[in-house]
């Protein structure tokens, strides 16, 4: 039999590293798929309902959330650029993920971040009682508290040193409170992580099909441009947009509190 030589055993190694990344992103590709289409069915069989967030249907609730799994790919790619957002992330941090639903992102930043404990919120009971068994079966209930808690309602201590904020989710106007309450719970120099939903392309069709799915889940599509001055606003300094390295479809947009 033929010896492996170096560059052999290089390329081995790294097809091997491929297929163990493909398949850690299986459960993002079938959710992925699973919401577009039934997101797609819904809006044939009921274009004209108002955008709000009640689904109801525990195989959309559980591929919406295997889908967001992808952001913590984006957070990571994010922490690589802001070596000060790497450096919270690396150590004990306590992580808020806001909007928690069935608790897959939760899960994933939990393993991301293997010395961090998450703390999820949801005002969507259906949801959490689905978190609560995802999380159970993973065996990261020591890591990964869940809370029924609307945003505008968290307490004004600051205890968290990264917030995830999914702004698809929240209605327009209370955004502004929203982003003064997590800058509330965090530490001194603590970050906001807030996302967007990202077009699949540059394009008009795109941007409009992108805008359409965010109004049905009951947000607005923000832009840099209107989103960065809120963020000053409500206090946070560093501000910025992350051009997006990831394959997830979110922008995320960056603060920090002072300290
Ligand atoms: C679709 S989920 C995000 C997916 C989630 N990352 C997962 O792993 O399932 C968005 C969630 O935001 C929640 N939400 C909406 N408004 C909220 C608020 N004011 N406070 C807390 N959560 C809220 C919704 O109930 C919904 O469950």
């Amino acid at each position: 039999m033929s010896r492996c030589t170096p560059r052999c055993a290089r390329s081995l190694r790294s097809s091997s590293a491929t297929r163990r990344s493909t398949r850690s992103s299986r459960p993002q590709i079938v959710g992925l798929a699973q919401t577009f289409i039934a997101q797609g069915a819904e809006l044939l069989a009921d274009p004209g309902r108002a955008g709000a967030w009640t689904q109801v249907d525990a195989r959309l609730l559980q591929g919406i959330g295997r889908m967001s799994m992808g952001i913590a790919g984006a957070i990571r790619a994010a922490a690589e650029r802001v070596p000060a957002l790497g450096d919270r992330l690396a150590g004990p941090a306590e992580i808020l993920d806001v909007g928690t639903g069935v608790g897959w992102l939760a899960v994933a930043l939990a393993r991301a971040y293997t010395d961090a404990r998450v703390v999820g919120i949801d005002i969507f009971e259906p949801a959490l009682a689905l978190a609560r068994a995802n999380v159970g079966a993973k065996n990261l209930q020591d890591r990964i508290e869940l809370r029924q808690q609307n945003v505008l309602c968290l307490d004004p201590t600051p205890v968290f040193d990264v917030a995830w904020l999914a702004l698809p989710f929240l209605p327009a106007e209370i955004v502004p409170p929203a982003l003064a309450a997590v800058h509330g719970s965090l530490k001194p120099g603590g970050w906001l992580i807030a996302g967007t939903f990202a077009a699949a392309g540059p394009d008009r069709l795109s941007e409009l099909l992108m805008d359409l799915r965010t109004v049905r889940s009951g947000g607005k599509p923000w832009t840099a441009a209107d989103l960065l001055p809120l963020l000053d606003v409500a206090g946070y300094q560093d501000t910025q947009p992350i051009p997006r390295t990831w394959a997830a479809p979110v922008h995320l947009f960056l603060g920090r509190r002072a300290g």
